[in-house]
């Protein structure tokens, strides 16, 4: 691999102009302030994988409102004023090592396992979540049991992803991703046995995908045409891995054009093997997306090969890789990768006990010039 490798080409999302096609997937540090303020050790932890060459940082998933989003304690929210104030010095950070910044919205849902503001989890159903609380973000046991939310708390959360959305464009980012994967809110509303609502959320996949196009076109109207917005969509959620879509290629083609009828920029798919088919044979979710949704996407999981990355974009199956653990062991892959230094092999005790950024990780040497 070297720097005349596709990985290394330009490319343009939405207003995004990106001098490669390497991206730092969202990642959930839970490293704020109780009340949800960005910190400086943030912004230092960001900058590092611009100063290592990714062209683009998703941050990690922030919540929207000060009611039930919060999903873990010490996660960053932009709910307020003063929590969109703080993430200035983490836009401008990653802005002066020549990279782009999204921010991710998420809404928590049945999965919050910890808020710092309105007790009590919401869902579209009361169903009780798959699968117990992560240890490294403070939880324990089972999921609480969550209230089904109104038809007024739904509008409310629409309205709350919307006004999020423009903080983060007066706040300096280059765009927003809008959470629909991992089993989070908007993925529960997508998700079958999650959803047993009789109104317009819940029934066929095009009732059950209704939320995620509304809460599109809501971001949509209130940042305009002049700034990025992206759509993450998963099968598998951090409560039940193995999860497929009931109807496989017929569903993909509902969500994918959905969403793509929306006005968004961009789908982001994630699966624990991008590459690999999504239902068993045939082509990779983000290869149906591709197909179905007519959008850039950007593809997640188990890409910190570079060749199998470059495979990828080299087949159209994705315009841009997003890397997580391959870009926490290594935030200069870009600059490894361009340069054939070895790779560093993921070590999940960075995790442990917590899953907040450690200081070994921004004295952490690596090939990218100090700052
Ligand atoms: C510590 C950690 C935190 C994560 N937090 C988020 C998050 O906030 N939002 C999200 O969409 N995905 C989150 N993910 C999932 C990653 O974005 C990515 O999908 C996953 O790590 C698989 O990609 P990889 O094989 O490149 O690591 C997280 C993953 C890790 C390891």
């Amino acid at each position: 691999m070297t720097e005349s490798s596709t990985l290394f080409t330009p490319t343009t999302i939405g207003t995004l102009v990106l001098k490669n096609r390497i991206a730092v997937a969202p990642m959930t540090r839970t490293s704020a302030s109780a009340d949800g303020l960005a910190t400086d050790d943030m912004a230092r932890y960001y900058a590092r994988f611009a100063r290592g060459g990714h062209a683009l940082v998703i941050t990690e998933g922030t919540y929207p409102d000060l009611l039930h989003s919060q999903g873990y304690l010490h996660q960053p929210g932009i709910a307020n004023t003063a929590q969109a104030d703080a993430w200035r010095k983490v836009v401008d950070a990653v802005h002066a090592e020549g990279s782009k910044i999204v921010l991710q919205l998420m809404h928590a849902g049945a999965l919050s396992q910890g808020t710092h503001w309105e007790p009590g989890t919401v869902a579209p159903s009361a169903v009780q979540p798959l699968g117990t609380q992560m240890g490294f973000y403070r939880g324990e046991g089972p999921y609480p049991l969550p209230a089904e939310m109104t038809l007024a708390e739904i509008d409310a959360v629409t309205a709350a992803f919307a006004s999020a959305a423009g903080r983060a464009k007066q706040a300096g980012f280059d765009g927003v991703e809008i959470h629909g994967a991992n089993g989070y809110l908007l993925d529960q509303f997508l998700t079958a046995h999650t959803n047993e609502r009789t109104d317009q959320y819940g029934g066929s996949t095009l009732d059950r995908v209704r939320l995620l196009v509304e809460v599109s076109q809501a971001v949509r109207r209130e940042v305009g045409d002049d700034f990025t917005v992206g759509m993450r969509i998963s099968q598998g959620k951090v409560n039940d891995y193995e999860h497929k879509w009931a109807k496989g290629e017929q569903d993909a083609k509902d969500i994918f054009e959905s969403l793509a009828g929306a006005g968004i920029d961009y789908l982001h798919t994630t699966e624990f093997d991008a590459a690999a088919p999504a239902f068993g044979e045939g082509e990779s979710l983000a290869a149906l997306a591709v197909r179905y949704g007519r959008l850039p996407v950007i593809a997640n999981g188990q890409l910190g090969e570079p060749d199998k990355a470059e495979a990828l974009i080299e087949r159209g199956d994705a315009a841009l890789v997003t890397l997580g653990k391959a870009a926490l062991a290594n935030p200069d892959w870009p600059l490894r990768v361009a340069g054939a230094a070895p790779i560093t092999e993921f070590d999940f005790a960075l995790l442990q006990p917590l899953a907040n950024i450690k200081q070994s990780e921004l004295e952490q040497e690596t090939l990218a010039p100090t700052p």
